[in-house]
């Protein structure tokens, strides 16, 4: 059995600010787009779980000194095509400078009140994470889950 990606079918764009309001609202949109694949329960929470600490992420890290709104964005995106479930988060805020470190379990840049363990958490519940990152520039977050059955060769 072969986990196979196929052709793009299906995908959405949306972009909305950096409030932690929002974090439902991202979670909500995604469930939704990945209830087309047909997932089961613990599928659908898991992507759900994964998106959660992607937006929450941008929302505590990414913007910590700007208060203006307009630039406060966070962009999502998903597509699928089979059974390959794609979403993207990115943040156009103060980047990551060093990866790695940050994707160390328990590593936190963000205080005692935080754990460091949100990158594991979407490791831990989705099948690829990607992480790319520019000091200055933003963040982006690309999680890949296959849903349901998979494909055989
Ligand atoms: N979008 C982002 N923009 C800037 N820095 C980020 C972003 N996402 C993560 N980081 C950095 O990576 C660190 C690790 O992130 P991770 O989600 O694993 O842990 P955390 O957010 O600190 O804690 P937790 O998610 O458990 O509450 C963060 O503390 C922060 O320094
Ligand atoms: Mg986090």
């Amino acid at each position: 059995m072969k986990k196979k990606e196929s052709k793009k079918t299906n995908y959405f764009s949306c972009t909305f600010p950096a409030k932690s309001v929002n974090e439902g609202f991202a979670r909500g949109i995604a469930s939704a787009f990945c209830s087309q694949l047909d997932p089961t329960l613990e599928e659908l929470c898991d992507v759900k779980t994964a998106i959660s600490e992607a937006v929450t992420n941008c929302i505590v890290h990414a913007y910590k000194d700007e208060d203006d709104l307009k630039k406060k964005k966070i962009t999502l995106k998903g597509e699928y095509g089979g059974s390959c479930l794609k979403i993207t988060v990115k943040d156009c805020g103060c980047g990551i400078e060093d990866i790695e470190k940050a994707m160390q379990p328990m590593y936190s840049g963000g205080g005692e009140e935080r754990s460091g363990m949100g990158f594991s958490i979407m490791e831990c519940f989705t099948d690829k994470l990607a992480v790319k990152s520019k000091k200055g520039v933003g963040t982006t977050v690309i999680l890949k889950k296959y849903i349901g059955k998979v494909s055989e060769e």
